[in-house]
């Protein structure tokens, strides 16, 4: 097999035998690492899989059946711009750096290992999904997320052994050890240590966990480092397809769930075998708070060093901001102090997190308007929401504190009482999980979801997307 077969790129990988030699090395790592922690069960069976064999738009999305071991992981960047500039901060202007600039070295892999370590994380999440799937067209998207979170891990891991030398070797090894949720070694961020272990945590995790990647991404896609932000912006249009598949996975479910509202009497979806409206608030609660963390602090030096360096910018620093330094705005967000909630001004360099977020949040808003259309296209007048941004909050200004739904101030008592109102419980995960048997017959889908309104790639429903 030749070289682009094994670690198909367009990096030009064969005249790079340094970096070809440790990506050969890392290779039989990360397979048998997609062995032990990938789908559990499917790995010898056909899937009808997109795989990307090049960035051009014939190219990289290329239909077929595939061994997921023997999927294509590949290393594609966008092509470069011709003198490209860094975008914003405090270099603005300035040649965009081809090379890792020795001053934010540290910053920039971490950067890189933080995102890096969500790929395989959430792979490792959802690893045993595929035996209760609803339908094979269902099953086939899982597979086809986890395969494209594997070629994500691939891709900062090519930034890694590419750019650091020695200690970006060790972070790529690194990336390999670590386990979801595992208590002794836990994958970095807390969002992707929680269990996904039925369709409608995954459906909520792939809207609103996928979607923070979205933003990262499309934040490091500014970036003043050249290779990350052209690996970013690649990564971009396959993460479109993992948020597509959250949201309308999530549609379906409301569909579903009002149909089933209409045929009972007392709209009791439990009888007919259905997903009451509030258990799906309380997953899109669960989902919607941990995903909120994923942006960090809300006053945060970091945030501000890596504008300044030109590392992460803000999303479409481009298109939507004249002003790219940054330096003399002001922002003002709402802080816990002394027990009350109060207005404070931060520098904008510093609270670039929460623009981020709020970016973020306005993102998510489109996705319950349409879930909520689901609602009224059935008939019915019940609604979802977000959840305030204070509620169930892990990092940053509104961690230790205590809010309910609407995001106004109250105790730990307060909070303890109210919680199996606002988050799932033990119970709620239990139902969902009794509904969670395996359809795999050609064209049929559980009872529990509405079937898709088309196929994948101009095929129907009612194709053969994973051949058992
Ligand atoms: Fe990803
Ligand atoms: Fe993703």
């Amino acid at each position: 097999m030749n070289l682009n077969e094994r670690i198909p790129n367009n990096v030009n990988l064969s005249e790079d035998k340094r970096l070809q030699r440790a990506l050969e090395k890392w290779l039989p790592n990360f397979l048998s690492w997609w062995h032990d922690m990938g789908p559990d069960g499917f790995q010898e069976k056909d899937v009808w899989l997109r795989t990307a064999i090049d960035v051009g738009s014939e190219g990289w999305a290329h239909f077929d059946y595939v061994k997921m071991p023997e999927y294509r992981w590949g290393i594609f960047l966008e092509p470069a711009q011709a003198d490209a500039k860094v975008g914003f901060g405090d270099n603005y202007g300035a040649p965009a750096y081809q090379e890792v600039p020795g001053e934010f070295r540290n910053a920039l892999r971490r950067i890189i290992v933080t995102q890096g370590d969500t790929e395989p994380a959430s792979v490792e999440q959802q690893r045993q999904l595929g035996h209760t799937c609803p339908s094979l067209y269902d099953m086939r998207n899982l597979f086809q997320v986890n395969v494209e979170e594997g070629r994500h891990l691939w891709a900062m891991v090519y930034l890694l052994h590419g750019y650091f030398g020695r200690d970006g070797r060790d972070e790529a090894d690194a990336l390999l050890e670590r386990r979801s949720g595992n208590p002794d070694k836990p994958r970095i961020l807390e969002a992707f240590n929680q269990p996904c272990d039925d369709w409608l945590n995954f459906y909520a995790f792939t809207m609103f966990t996928d979607r923070d990647g979205k933003y990262q991404l499309s934040a490091l896609a500014e970036s003043g480092f050249e290779p990350l932000a052209r690996t970013c912006r690649f990564m971009l249009t396959e993460e479109a397809h993992h948020m597509f598949v959250g949201d309308t996975g999530l549609s379906r479910v409301v569909k579903r769930t009002a149909q089933l509202m209409k045929q009972n009497p007392n709209e009791d979806v439990r009888a007919l075998g259905g997903i009451p409206l509030d258990i799906v608030q309380k997953y899109i609660n669960f989902w919607f708070s941990y995903s909120l963390d994923l942006f960090g602090g809300e006053i945060s030096s970091n945030s501000a060093d890596f504008f300044a360096a030109g590392l992460k910018g803000r999303f479409k620093e481009q298109e939507q901001y004249t002003d790219h330094i940054a330096a003399e705005g002001a922002y003002t967000m709402t802080v816990v102090e002394n027990g009350k909630l109060v207005p404070r001004e931060v520098p904008l360099r510093n609270a670039l997190n929460e623009v981020l977020r709020g970016e973020y949040v306005k993102d998510c808003e489109k996705g319950l308007a349409r879930w909520n259309k689901a609602l009224t296209d059935e008939g019915l007048s019940q609604r979802l929401f977000l959840p305030n941004i204070r509620f169930h909050r892990h990092v940053g200004e509104y961690a230790g504190h205590y809010f309910d739904i609407e995001g106004n101030l109250i105790s730990k008592e307060e909070f303890e009482a109210k919680k199996s109102e606002w988050l799932p419980t033990i119970e709620d995960r239990e139902y969902v999980r009794s509904l969670m048997k395996p359809v795999t017959e050609i064209g049929k889908i559980a009872n529990w979801i509405a079937p898709p309104t088309s196929g994948i790639k101009g095929k129907p429903f009612e194709f053969e997307y994973v051949r058992l």
